[in-house]
């Protein structure tokens, strides 16, 4: 079969990591006989330099037209780069969130993992790490505070600010079917994160998402407080299965849950709409304080690429093939820096793509 990729390579360190998620793609095509074709398209700072905005029509309508997209990072140093120095609107992270929207990518799926390999790099305690933990962060991508309508106007001569968190009942719904169908493939648990003790929104979320279980009697659903499970990621990970979310709790909540994988250049995602359409990311940034030095972890675009083959393609043996490669890999010792512990053997960001597409088989 041939797939037809929109790759957005992006900034900092997106462009090497992405160049290798790609090279593994061509092994994978190599040994199981599939045609991987790419066309490159330029989103955030990139495009800024090149058309003066972050995404263009064209741009989107690229990826729109192909089979799936495949992203590495976009944006830079906030504070030092002239790709900020303009309205909000223009930056960078702008183009994210337009192809997010205009490709209608409101299922995030975020699966944090803990190889036994990179226990050592975990920041918590042994005791608290236990037989490790496997859960899936199923964020709501597309409304919420990120797609309110803000603005920053003067009120009573003070400078006053205004983001606004709306969801409807049919945005909780699609997202909390996701879930829910994921749970179905894993261990039949859902944890529904939610601030119902304080905001309007997350009452209706508890009230939609209810409902759905409704339809899926063998899945046990909870509620737990933000807050709460702030903690709980840290104090006993294990007990996770499938966390679904609204938008920014699934942000803040997917960072802590990558930190305790051992390092955020592990942590794959999968953006999809209603069919099986998707934007492929790691869930880190661009880190433009290790671009161009070979440094970066290319573990999490490639694992992103895996879960294109299995989400956009359905190629469940290419998707395990890669990630059966991943685990070889860490098994034999091969670390990045943001992974590396004494006694392993530290290599570059092309090294470990050449590792890793190296022990692909079919
Ligand atoms: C992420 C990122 C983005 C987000 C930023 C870059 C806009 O943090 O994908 O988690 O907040 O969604
Ligand atoms: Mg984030």
């Amino acid at each position: 079969m041939n797939y037809h990729i929109a790759v957005i390579p992006g900034d900092g360190i997106g462009p090497e990591i992405v160049r290798e998620a790609c090279k593994v793609l061509d092994k994978v095509g190599e040994v199981f006989g599939h045609q991987f074709s790419y066309e490159e398209v330029l989103m955030g700072g990139c495009s800024i330099d090149a058309h003066g905005v972050p995404l263009t029509d064209e741009a989107l309508e690229t990826a729109k037209k192909s089979d799936s997209v495949l992203l590495g990072a976009v944006g830079g140093d906030v504070g030092n780069s002239r790709w900020y120095d303009v309205a909000p609107n223009l930056r960078p992270e702008a183009g994210l969130l337009a192809i997010r929207k205009g490709l209608h990518l409101f299922a995030n799926i975020r699966p944090a993992y803990l190889y036994r390999e990179l226990a050592d790099a975990c920041p918590l305690k042994k005791e608290i790490i236990g037989d490790g933990f496997d859960m899936v962060i199923m964020r709501e991508l597309t409304g919420g505070l990120y797609f309110g309508e803000r603005h920053t106007e003067i009120v009573d001569g003070l400078r006053t600010a205004v983001d606004t968190l709306t969801y409807n009942e049919e945005e909780i719904r699609r997202i909390a079917v996701k879930a829910f169908d994921i749970a179905m493939k894993r261990r039949k648990s859902v944890i529904s994160v939610d601030k119902a003790n304080v905001l309007d929104s997350s009452r209706l979320w508890r009230k939609v998402v209810e409902e759905v279980a409704k339809d899926y009697p063998e899945v046990e659903l909870r509620h737990m407080l933000v807050d709460n499970c702030a903690m709980q990621l840290v104090m006993n990970p294990g007990q996770f299965d499938v966390i679904l979310t609204e938008n920014m709790f699934g942000d803040i909540l997917s960072d802590e849950a990558s930190m305790i994988t051992g390092s955020i250049g592990m942590l794959s995602s999968a953006s999809m709409n209603e069919s099986k359409f998707g934007l492929y990311e790691p869930s880190h940034g661009s880190a433009p304080d290790i671009a161009g030095k070979d440094i970066a972890n290319p573990i999490a675009t490639i694992l992103s690429a895996a879960m294109m083959l299995r989400y956009s393609f359905d190629l469940d043996r290419e998707a395990d093939a890669v990630e059966k490669a991943v685990q070889q890999v860490l098994t034999e010792g091969f670390r990045t820096n943001d992974i590396y512990s004494e006694g392993c053997t530290r290599v570059g960001c092309a090294a470990m793509g050449d590792c890793i597409a190296e022990r692909i088989c079919g």
